[in-house]
């Protein structure tokens, strides 16, 4: 997984609980990296499994618990670092209808080697949506964490309803977003 997104993930805790905390995990999650990242590296994301644990076990919150709040943080910061992405992008839906044919293809021009995800969607009517989430890292929680970052940026009401599939033979999510 890209440093960027460890970097941000520690960026977060820092900003909530300081930096001690942020001490406290890299001590407690015997990270092989050491716990020092740079944005274009590459590590395993096994390492953000065992910081999430470890701050899991802080925060008296779960893993996915705080892998949806990191997500929608990291929409966050998505908006301030790339706001390139977000010209002529309307609406939710707009925007993530377009992450494997557009947010994604222009990701990998900046990390050649980004593991990315798989997002096949479906207009099933004016207002509905559906996302289909596939990944050999299989973070659901990530992605519903993101979307829900995306849905508050552009201020939409959008209930969001997701259920385990089995897509193509792998293991997914499929998402079904209804906007009110
Ligand atoms: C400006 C928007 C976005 C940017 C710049 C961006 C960038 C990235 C980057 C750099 C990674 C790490 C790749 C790696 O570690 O090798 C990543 C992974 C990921 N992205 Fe995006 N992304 C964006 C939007 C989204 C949205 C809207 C979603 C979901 C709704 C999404 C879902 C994911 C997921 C789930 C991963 C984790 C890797 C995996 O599941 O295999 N991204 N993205």
């Amino acid at each position: 997984m890209k440093g960027i997104v460890f970097c941000e993930f520690l960026e977060m805790v820092e900003s909530e609980d300081g930096f001690g905390m942020v001490d406290r995990l890299i001590e407690s999650a015997k990270l092989p990296s050491g716990g020092s990242y740079t944005a274009v590296g590459t590590y395993d994301h096994a390492e953000l499994v065992a910081l999430l644990i470890a701050y899991s076990g802080q925060k008296n919150l779960s893993v996915p618990e705080l892998l949806r709040a990191f997500g929608k943080y990291l929409f966050g910061r998505f908006v301030v670092l790339y706001p390139v992405f977000f010209e002529n992008k309307r609406s939710a839906f707009d925007f993530l209808s377009h992450i494997d044919s557009y947010i994604h293809v222009e990701v990998r021009k900046l990390y050649a080697d980004a593991e990315l995800p798989k997002f096949t969607h479906r207009v099933l009517d004016h207002n509905r949506l559906e996302l289909t989430y596939t990944s050999a890292k299989h973070l659901p929680d990530f992605a519903e964490g993101l979307m829900r970052g995306c849905i508050d940026h552009f201020g939409e009401t959008i209930e969001l309803n997701r259920q385990a599939v089995v897509f193509d033979g792998v293991e997914s999510e499929r998402f079904t977003l209804t906007r009110s």
